[in-house]
């Protein structure tokens, strides 16, 4: 039977939190998530544009018990991840249900964001919003994971993870801000996003080694129709965008596809899951478990290798 709003269960008691929830599918998850109950932190960059839609989400929720609250981080920015961190403890936030590390840049001018490292302080954009902060932000919220049993970290992928090379996928050079004339968008969104696959495989099995009662999975959302792709200036993208609209779906559907992989019980997960549209080509449709991830993105040694990159950028030791 097909995964719709309706049948995801009732969420009362569970703290979330989704980054990048103030547009897109974030957006939608997160009020599927505080309408069904769960308190959703909603972590975005621009309070200013954020606060009307989590006032509008509280407004919807009331019954339910469930709430949105707002509070800022910029995931390429590492201190406003400490911030972040900072204001929940000052919350009294003691559990964390879902970590969806959603927010994200698609195919964007060549930009460099800080590291925190003397080797290499500079980070290539997109590499530094949906990768990098990300990592940075599980590394700040372990203790929360820690002590909440079943904790799931979901990371946000795309088909374009796909695309990349199987046998040299990750260009560090470029990666790691040294090469802009080698610079190609469209390879480091699909880098950033093979790695946000990688992420999560390596957090799962450190989750695992650790003996830590949570999980990391991923989640794509196929062609969901949201201010990523206009964002994007890439003339070739925008053609292929024309010419796939008729596969496309509305945000809703890559909410849906994000709350099924936050919601799904545990015991219903399949091994090895992928949460993705399930229809043509994974592009849209209802929501599955067992969508095709490529065979790379579960390769150990480039997932410790990314692992390793990201705590020399975020100058820490991961404690798992
Ligand atoms: N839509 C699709 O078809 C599709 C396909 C594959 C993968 N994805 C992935 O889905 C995720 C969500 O994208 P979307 O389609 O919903 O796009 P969207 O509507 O553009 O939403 C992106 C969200 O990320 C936030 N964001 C961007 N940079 C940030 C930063 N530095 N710090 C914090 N938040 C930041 C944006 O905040 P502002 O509102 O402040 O800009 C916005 O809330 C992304 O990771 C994307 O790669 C989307």
């Amino acid at each position: 039977m097909a995964f719709t709003i309706e049948g995801v269960p009732p969420q009362t008691g569970k703290v979330v939190i989704i980054t990048g929830a103030s547009s897109g599918i974030g957006l939608e998850a997160a009020r599927v998530l505080a309408k069904k109950g769960a308190h959703v932190i909603m972590a975005c960059r621009n309070l200013g544009k954020s606060q009307p839609l989590a006032d509008e989400i509280n407004s919807e929720c009331a019954e339910t018990g469930g709430k949105a609250t707002l509070v800022r981080l910029d995931t390429t920015d590492l201190d406003s991840i400490d911030s972040f961190s900072n204001e929940l403890q000052a919350a009294s936030i003691t559990q964390l249900d879902v970590l969806l590390l959603n927010a994200g840049i698609m195919m964007v001018q060549w930009a460099t964001r800080p590291s925190r490292s003397e080797l290499h302080p500079e980070i290539e954009s997109q590499m530094s919003c949906n990768v990098v902060g990300h990592f940075y932000l599980v590394q700040k919220m372990l203790p929360l994971i820690r002590s909440t049993p079943g904790a799931r970290v979901i990371t946000v992928s795309s088909l374009a993870a796909d695309q990349t090379n199987p046998t040299d996928s990750i260009n560090y050079d470029v990666f790691l801000a040294k090469t802009p004339e080698e610079y190609s968008k469209m390879n480091s969104y699909c880098e950033s996003k093979l790695s946000c696959l990688l992420l999560a495989h390596e957090l799962d099995r450190r989750f695992k080694q650790a003996n830590i009662d949570a999980f990391a999975i991923s989640a794509h959302p196929g062609y969901s129709r949201t201010s990523l792709q206009p964002r994007s200036d890439s003339f070739l993208f925008k053609i292929f965008l024309y010419a796939t609209l008729p596969f496309s779906m509305k945000a809703e559907g890559g909410g849906l596809v994000l709350s099924m992989a936050a919601t799904a019980d545990r015991s219903e997960i399949p091994p090895n899951p992928y949460f993705t549209p399930g229809g043509f080509q994974g592009l849209s449709g209802a929501p599955i478990a067992n969508g095709k991830m490529c065979a790379h993105a579960r390769d150990d040694a480039q997932a410790f290798k990314l692992w390793e990159t990201c705590e020399e950028l975020c100058a820490v030791t991961s404690d798992i």
